[in-house]
């Protein structure tokens, strides 16, 4: 029985990453606020050349801009279908308007073409989503925008660029959105920024951040119980499946907090924002400190499942070249869901959330999302087909290889 090769069992969650947390585990007195706040605003604002704001995840990072910017009762902002439900409960949350256009199917991410048949005189926004770390058409975007004075966010939850690139990508924005959440492209467990250039918004956001409600000491706590939690208990009982009624049994007690909440499923988000514990923002520069060697590795899983998908002559995406450094790597194949069940048996778990559902998880009650079914076909043809191969840092080439031999059995 080799560990499990999953998307969700603590990506991050390396020896270096248990350290870091159980040091800030120890460290009581720095859980809510201290250093690391200021440190990693200052490292961002360096890095993205723009005035940070910091906040408990990216939904309230993106909420906080939304309201910075006073986005008007029934103002549209354009999302892309297969997208997190988070994004859309963060607009409705400010009182806006989500309008889905449609995927271009080589990228799954947006193009100018699709959005520019969804702008109205309504429209406030778009929201570039660089889905899975390929990066989205900012110059076409851009061009779009500013045809029509809206404003372009773009959505970097997958991906933070490096020195080496992808050079495109966090440049163009009137807004850089970021998530630090336990499975983005850096980890601080939870925690997002929202990044600005024009200084009127950056004074909002600075504003609300101020005004924004502390996490409690017990709420960090448990945030940095989840190294051990994955390591201990999750990973060595996920192919006995008792690592989920650990977990119900963990919730009871208040010692998990899942990613989303059930009013989240539900298409609601609470207005209220939270700070990013100093904690997080201690854990999230750990991580952004070695940004670099997190990217490479990714780097590294994608060149070997693109060339050998090649050599195997599997269905890949035109749109991913061997330089991206993927948060996980698309397929496209008939009959995913079925294949996910047949790894599941061999202790490979490739169900991310993202899969049957064009407004993600499938859990989601689709209704109150505001999507219309059938509106984004290559969304929808996508979300059914997909098969995510992890290229996370825990994620090693050995697994990668066990991994890519079986899909290729699969395949066949
Ligand atoms: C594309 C995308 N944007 C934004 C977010 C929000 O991130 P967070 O989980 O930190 O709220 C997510 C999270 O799931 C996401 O997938």
């Amino acid at each position: 029985m080799f560990s499990p090769i999953h998307h969700s069992f603590g990506p991050h969650v390396d020896a270096s990453f248990v350290k870091k947390a159980f040091a800030l585990a120890c460290n009581p007195g720095t859980y809510v606020r201290g250093t690391s706040i200021e440190k990693l605003r200052q490292t961002l604002s360096k890095k993205f050349r723009g005035e940070v704001g910091l906040f408990s995840s990216g939904r309230e990072a993106l909420l906080g801009y939304l309201k910075a910017i006073h986005l008007r009762p029934g103002e549209e902002v354009i999302v892309q279908g297969y997208t997190c439900v988070v994004v859309p409960n963060a607009i409705h949350a400010a009182g806006g308007v989500p309008i889905y256009a449609d995927i271009d199917q080589d990228t799954l991410n947006l193009s100018a073409t699709s959005v520019a048949l969804c702008i109205t005189p309504r429209t406030r926004a778009v929201i570039c989503q660089h889905t899975f770390g390929i990066p989205s058409d900012t110059k076409g975007l851009r061009a779009l925008c500013d045809e029509h004075r809206i404003l372009l966010i773009e959505d970097c939850a997958h991906i933070i660029p490096d020195d080496t690139g992808p050079t495109e990508i966090g440049r163009l924005g009137d807004a850089i959105l970021l998530s630090f959440g336990r499975d983005k492209a850096i980890s601080g467990i939870t925690g997002g920024s929202i990044i600005t250039r024009d200084p009127e918004v950056s004074l909002e956001i600075s504003i609300l951040e101020s005004n924004a409600v502390e996490r409690s000491w017990g709420n960090v706590f448990t945030l940095l119980t989840y190294a051990p939690r994955m390591v201990y208990i999750v990973r060595p009982l996920i192919w006995c499946g008792l690592q989920k009624p650990i977990l119900a049994l963990l919730n009871v007690f208040g010692l998990f907090s899942p990613i989303l909440t059930e009013e989240e499923r539900e298409g609601h988000m609470s207005p209220l924002l939270h700070r990013l514990p100093n904690a997080c923002a201690a854990l999230t520069l750990h991580s952004l400190s070695r940004v670099q060697s997190i990217n490479d590795h990714r780097r590294m899983l994608t060149k070997f499942f693109l060339e050998y998908g090649k050599e195997k002559k599997w269905p890949l995406l035109p749109g991913i070249h061997s330089d991206m450094p993927l948060q996980k790597f698309p397929l496209f194949v008939s009959g995913a869901k079925e294949k996910r069940a047949l790894l599941k048996k061999d202790n490979i778990h490739l169900d991310d959330g993202w899969t049957g559902c064009v407004v993600c998880p499938d859990t989601v009650d689709i209704t109150e999302t505001g999507y219309e079914s059938g509106s984004d076909p290559a969304a929808e043809k996508a979300c059914m087909a997909i098969l995510s191969l992890p290229t996370h840092p825990t994620m090693t080439i050995k697994q990668a290889k066990v991994l890519a031999e079986r899909i290729d059995e699969l395949l066949k």
